[in-house]
C-alpha cells in the first residue's frame, strides 16, 4: 500500500478530483484519461470514472483503458444508458430512476481502493444527472480535494469560466483549476484568455492544454499535464 492510500484509508476519506465544465464535448474525457495516463505513468494509482453515460459507453472506455488493468468497465461506470440526453433523461427512458446517495456511494467505494479517482461529470456543471440533482449536487456529496473546470479556449472563454467558478463557489470554495483547451482553430482571443481570466479570477490556476493531435503527448501538452498532476496531487 502506498503513502497516499494509507493517509486515505486512515481518514476514511476517499481522495477524490472532479473533472467537469463549460458544456459537453469540451474536452473533459480527454483530458481525463490523459492526466490518469500521466499520474500512473509517474507511480500515482489514479483510476477515472465515469459514474454516468449516456449515448453510449465510449467516454467509460476511453478512461478505463486510461486506468489499465486495475478496474473493470463496470467499476469506471457503472450506469450507462443508451439515449443521447441527459442521464437523468436518458435512465427514464429505460425505466430506471437514478439517485444521488447511490452514485455518490459507488464511487466513494471504488475511489477508497486507490492514491487518487478522477471522476469526470456529464455534460457541464448544471445539466442535470439523477432524480435528485445535477452535477453541482453530486460533486458537494463527494466532497472532492480538487476541482478542474474545463472550458474551449476561444472567444466567450473568460466568460463561460467565470460562471462556472461562480456556480461552483457555491459548493466548493478552495482548489480549483481552470483547464483552457486550445482549438484546433485558434482565434484572437485564444492567445489572451489565459492572462484575463488569471487576471479576473484571482487564486485559480489556469493551464493551458494543448490539442492532441492523434492523442500525441508533445512536450507541451505533457507540461501541462505535469502541472495539473502536481496540482491535484498537492495537500491543501
Ligand atoms: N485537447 C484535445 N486534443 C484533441 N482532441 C480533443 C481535445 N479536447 C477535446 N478533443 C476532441 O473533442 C471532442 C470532445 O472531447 P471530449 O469527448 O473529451 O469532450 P467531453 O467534454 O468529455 O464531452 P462529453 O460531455 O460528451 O463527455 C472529441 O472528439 C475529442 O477527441
Ligand atoms: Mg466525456
Amino acid at each position: 500500500m502506498k503513502d497516499g492510500d494509507q493517509q486515505s484509508a486512515a481518514s476514511g476519506q476517499p481522495r477524490i478530483v472532479i473533472v467537469t465544465g463549460s458544456d459537453t464535448g469540451v474536452g473533459k474525457t480527454v483530458l481525463t484519461a490523459a492526466l490518469t495516463r500521466r499520474l500512473r505513468a509517474r507511480g500515482v494509482d489514479a483510476v477515472a470514472l465515469k459514474p454516468l453515460c449516456s449515448g453510449g459507453r465510449d467516454d467509460a472506455r476511453a478512461l478505463h483503458a486510461a486506468t489499465g488493468d486495475a478496474l473493470t468497465l463496470d467499476e469506471v461506470n457503472p450506469w450507462h444508458f443508451r439515449a443521447a440526453l441527459a442521464p437523468v433523461l436518458a435512465a427514464r427512458r429505460e425505466r430506471l430512476r437514478i439517485l444521488r446517495p447511490e452514485v455518490a456511494a459507488r464511487v466513494r467505494a471504488v475511489a477508497r481502493r486507490f492514491e487518487l479517482a478522477l471522476v469526470e461529470g456529464a455534460g457541464g456543471l448544471l445539466s442535470p444527472l439523477t432524480e435528485d440533482g445535477d452535477n453541482r449536487n453530486l460533486l458537494a456529496a463527494l466532497r472532492p480535494r480538487a476541482v478542474l473546470i474545463v472550458v474551449p479556449n476561444r472567444l466567450g472563454a473568460v466568460n463561460q469560466a467565470r460562471l462556472v467558478l461562480g456556480s461552483l463557489a457555491q459548493v466548493h470554495r478552495r482548489r480549483v483549476a481552470a483547464v483552457l483547451v486550445e482549438q484546433r482553430r485558434p482565434d484572437a482571443a485564444s492567445r489572451t484568455n489565459a492572462a484575463l481570466l488569471a487576471e479576473f479570477a484571482p487564486g485559480v490556476p489556469v493551464i493551458r492544454l494543448p490539442w492532441l493531435v492523434s492523442g500525441r503527448i508533445t512536450t507541451r501538452a505533457a507540461a501541462a499535464l505535469d502541472a495539473l498532476a502536481a496540482f491535484v496531487l498537492a495537500d491543501g
